[in-house]
Formats: structure tokens, C-alpha cells, sequence
């Protein structure tokens, strides 16, 4: 009796039984692996690893709807899911991205994520992958899709790579300004023209001691600069401001210390402390002019990072062309007319000759910014244009500089004061001043030979 009770409720359940079991190892429904695996990434206050590269504008999360279904059809009308084989979809590879990366440090951080993200996205694509019902239903509209709502240009502004390499061009070029205080790595113990740098930083040290790695400011790499700003700039103190400030660009404590003057003396000739709010004074004195060209490289810099981490992108037309390659070479203006202010900012074109059309090329190869000087005169490093962009025969890049005249310099002067309200922007048609030709046969790095023109020379007007 007891046996064919047993046997009976045996019988009874074993179809059902065997039912669940097989379907709930081979194919588990999708919606139950999308509510363990994948929502938690959805609602996670933490970024997705796709903040390994891209530190804006994108994340896994804006594919995923709370729906599993919709995320399903989401995926698959925008080509990110194969249902033929579901281990090689768009949205794995995606996530798979940061295998790939070369920065090791960055690649072990977020392994763990990765992994995870990884095997939840893998695990529910197959599962829906086997849903036939699933698969066949009606397409989304586009706008039901769930995706970044930045477009793809945006998303790669805001790639970390592409961050660190303006950074490079932009700050880190300029840091022999910064020589030998803030430079440790630039100083050659077996160079005896450093002599005079070793001192100074062994003074260095003895007066700031523990303070000395804030003074540190350029290190090894331009990673490990940038790595120390970010990290530094997050933990800044009211009694300064930050390095990099996000929210106002231009009061970063890297632009306003070296625009700043020494600190004043008290009475007994010694310095009171340099401070390191507004009004900022610095120990190092006047080391870069408010509109030179590193100022303005050093702003728009901080600009656009500020912008890309704060997302304020969202269009392609608000992307600066962030096309300058830094130069050696040095373009001198002497002799400025009488009546430009000392301290106005003037921006100096270069335009090359176009021997098949007979012509001056309409978009500049390189430009530089200065001020007027008391003794009439605007000089600068040339900043190399064109970068990532297919302007007219730029044949300028990084590797060879600038190709042999002739040139056509064009002269521009801010006398509305429009660098005031943004110093990164270009000088327009209304600031044009004059030009005149250079014609050169090579160009040498340095500021003894250093090109210079008249201002004299110039033609005036168009
Ligand atoms: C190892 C670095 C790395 C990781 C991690 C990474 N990406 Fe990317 N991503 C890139 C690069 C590089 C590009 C630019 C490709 C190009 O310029 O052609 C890019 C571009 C994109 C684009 C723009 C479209 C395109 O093809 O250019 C999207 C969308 C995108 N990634 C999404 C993601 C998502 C979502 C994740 C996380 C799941 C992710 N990425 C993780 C490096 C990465
Ligand atoms: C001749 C030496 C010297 C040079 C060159 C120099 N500085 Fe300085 N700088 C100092 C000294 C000393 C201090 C520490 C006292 C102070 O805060 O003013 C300092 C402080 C700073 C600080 C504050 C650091 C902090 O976190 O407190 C910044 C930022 C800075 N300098 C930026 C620059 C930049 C950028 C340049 C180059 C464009 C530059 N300095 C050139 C000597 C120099």
C-alpha cells in the first residue's frame, strides 16, 4: 500500500517534474536570468565597466529597459544580438572591449565587472536566443530603441585615450614652462647644464619637505600627470582651489598660479605665504601670460574635460576641433603699431601655398597666440593644425613639422576683448588685421632661430 501510494505520487509528478528539471538546466526562462543577472546591473548606482575607456556617454546600462522583453527587441533591432549565434553578439564584444586594453593597471580594475557582465548578458542572450516566441516578435521603432542618447562621435570624444592624448598635447607639452620646479623627471644629474636646476630643486626640498609632492606636478607620464590632477583635484581643501577646476575652468589652480605674481614682501624682505585662492599669488612669479598660447591651450584643455566628464556634449557640433600639435618652432612678431595696447592678444595664421590652385590655402597649417609686449612685440611656440581632421593639403603632422614656405601670415588682433569671454575660440573676420608672405627654407626648433616678420610689412585689411 505504502509503495503504490509512493509509486502513484511518483507517477503523478514525474512528468512535471521532469519537465522543470530539463528546462531549468538546458534553457532557463529569460525573464528569470534577466531578473537575477541583468537588472542588478541596471539599477547598480556603480558605472559599468565600460568606464574602463569611455569616461562619459556611454554605459552598459543605457541598453537595458526594466523590461526583458523590450531590452530583448532593443538589442536585436539594433544588430547587437546574433540570434544565429548568440556567443558572438555585438553586446558581448562590446563588453569584451576591455580585454583588449594595453593599460594593464585599467584592465585588472575592472575584470571583476567585466566578468560579471560578461557571463549575466551571456547566460540571458542564450536563453532568449532559444525562446522562438521571443525572437519573432514584432520590430521596435527607433524611438523605442534603448541606447546611449549621445551619437558615436560624442562617445568617442569621451574616450579616456582620447582625453589623455589632447592632455598630452595640450599641458603636458608645455610643462618645460614649469622647468625645474615643478619637473623633477626633466633633470639630468649627468648633465652639467642642469647644474643649476639640481640646486634649485635641492632647495626645493629643503623648504617644502613632505609638501614637495604637490609640487611634483609633472610626473614620469603624461598618465601618471593627469592620474595625480584628477586625484589631487578631488581632494582639494577650502583653503585652495582645486588644480583642475570643473566647475570654472579658467580658476584651476594650474592656470592661476603661473599667471600669478610673486607674494608680497614683508619688511624684512621675506616673503608672506603665497596663497592659493583668489587672488592667488605663487612662489615660482609670472611664468605664463593670461592669452599666450599655453594659457589658451591650458583652458581649453580643462574646458572640454570639464564638459566631457559633466556630459554636457550632446551633439557634433559641439565638439571643439581639439586639432593643436605643439611645436618648438617659434613665429615673432617685432615692431606692432603704436596704437596696440601692451597686453592686447594678437593670433598669428599661417597659411601655406596651394601650387595646384594657385592659391593660399584657405584653412591655416599652424598658429600661435601671444600679447603685446612693452617693446612691441607678439611672439609664441606655433601650435601645428589638423590633427585627426582632412583640411586641405595639411601636409603638417606630428612626425615632420612644418613643410618649407612660402607662407602667408595672417595677423589678427583682439581689440573687442572676445578672448575675455572665451579664450579658446579663434579670432574671426572682424579682428583681421593684415598679412604678409614668409617664405622659408627650414624650419629649426628654439627661440634664437625663431622666425620673425615686421609689422611694418603688413597689408592691411583683406
Ligand atoms: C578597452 C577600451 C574600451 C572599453 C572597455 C569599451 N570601449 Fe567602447 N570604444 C572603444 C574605442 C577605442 C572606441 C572608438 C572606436 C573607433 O574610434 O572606431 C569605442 C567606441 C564605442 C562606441 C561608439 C561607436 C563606435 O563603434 O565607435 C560605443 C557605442 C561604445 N564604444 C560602447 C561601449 C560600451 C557599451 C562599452 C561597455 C560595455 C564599451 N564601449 C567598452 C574602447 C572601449
Ligand atoms: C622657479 C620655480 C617655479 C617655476 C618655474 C614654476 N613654479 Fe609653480 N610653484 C613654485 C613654488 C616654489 C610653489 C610653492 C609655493 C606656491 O604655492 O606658490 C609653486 C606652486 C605652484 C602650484 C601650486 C601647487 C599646489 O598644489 O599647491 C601650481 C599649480 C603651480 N606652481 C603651477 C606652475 C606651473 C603650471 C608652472 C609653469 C607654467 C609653474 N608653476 C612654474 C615654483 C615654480
Amino acid at each position: 500500500m505504502q509503495t503504490a501510494r509512493m509509486l502513484s505520487l511518483l507517477f503523478f509528478f514525474l512528468p512535471t517534474l521532469s519537465g522543470t528539471i530539463s528546462c531549468g538546466e538546458e534553457s532557463p526562462a529569460p525573464e528569470d536570468v534577466f531578473n537575477q543577472r541583468i537588472l542588478p546591473i541596471f539599477r547598480s548606482a556603480e558605472p559599468s565597466s565600460c568606464v574602463q575607456c569611455h569616461l562619459a556617454s556611454v554605459d552598459l546600462k543605457n541598453y537595458i529597459f526594466p523590461s526583458h522583453e523590450k531590452t530583448f527587441l532593443s538589442l536585436r533591432d539594433q544588430g547587437l544580438i546574433d540570434l544565429k549565434a548568440p556567443a558572438n553578439s555585438k553586446i558581448l564584444k562590446l563588453i569584451q572591449m576591455g580585454n583588449k586594453d594595453l593599460d594593464e593597471g585599467a584592465k585588472l580594475i575592472h575584470e571583476k565587472m567585466r566578468r560579471m557582465e560578461a557571463k549575466a548578458f551571456a547566460a540571458w542572450i542564450e536563453a532568449c536566443c532559444d525562446d522562438v516566441a521571443l525572437r519573432n516578435l514584432p520590430k521596435l521603432s527607433t524611438e523605442e530603441l534603448a541606447k546611449p542618447s549621445a551619437p558615436d562621435a560624442v562617445i568617442r570624444h569621451a574616450r579616456k585615450s582620447r582625453i589623455v592624448d589632447s592632455f598630452a598635447r595640450n599641458i603636458w607639452s608645455q610643462r618645460m614652462r614649469c622647468f625645474p620646479c615643478h619637473t623633477p623627471h626633466e633633470i639630468d644629474p649627468e648633465n652639467p647644464r642642469h647644474a643649476v636646476a639640481i640646486k634649485k630643486q635641492k632647495e626645493l626640498k629643503e623648504k617644502y619637505g613632505d609638501q614637495m609632492q604637490r609640487l611634483n606636478i609633472f610626473r614620469k607620464t603624461p598618465e601618471e600627470t593627469l592620474d595625480f590632477l584628477i586625484t589631487s583635484s578631488s581632494q582639494t581643501n577650502s583653503g585652495s582651489l582645486p588644480l583642475l577646476n570643473l566647475k570654472d575652468p579658467r580658476n584651476s589652480l594650474i592656470i592661476l598660479k603661473p599667471t600669478a605674481k610673486l607674494p608680497h614682501k614683508k619688511p624684512d624682505g621675506t616673503f608672506t605665504d603665497p596663497s592659493s585662492v583668489v587672488p592667488v599669488s605663487h612662489m615660482g612669479g609670472l611664468k605664463m601670460h593670461p592669452n599666450d598660447q599655453s594659457y589658451k591651450s591650458f583652458v581649453a584643455w580643462i574646458s572640454d574635460y570639464a564638459k566631457t566628464v559633466n556630459g554636457d556634449y550632446q551633439t557634433v557640433n559641439e565638439l571643439p576641433a581639439d586639432n593643436w600639435i605643439p611645436s618648438k618652432l617659434i613665429l615673432k612678431l617685432k615692431e606692432t603699431p603704436k596704437e596696440w595696447k601692451v597686453g592686447t592678444p594678437v593670433q598669428l595664421l599661417l597659411h601655406q601655398w596651394n601650387k595646384d590652385q594657385k592659391r593660399w590655402n584657405e584653412s591655416a597649417t599652424a598658429f600661435t597666440q601671444g600679447t603685446v609686449t612693452p617693446r612691441g612685440i607678439v611672439n609664441g611656440a606655433l601650435f601645428i593644425l589638423g590633427h585627426g581632421r582632412s583640411s586641405e593639403t595639411t601636409s603638417a603632422n606630428k612626425e615632420d613639422g612644418l613643410p618649407s614656405g612660402p607662407f602667408l601670415v595672417q595677423v589678427y588682433l583682439d581689440k573687442k576683448n572676445r578672448l575675455e569671454a572665451d579664450p579658446t575660440i579663434m579670432l574671426g573676420d572682424d579682428d583681421f588685421y593684415g598679412s604678409t608672405e614668409l617664405d622659408t627654407k627650414r624650419w629649426r626648433e628654439g627661440f634664437k632661430t625663431g622666425k620673425i616678420i615686421s609689422a611694418k610689412k603688413l597689408q592691411l585689411g583683406r
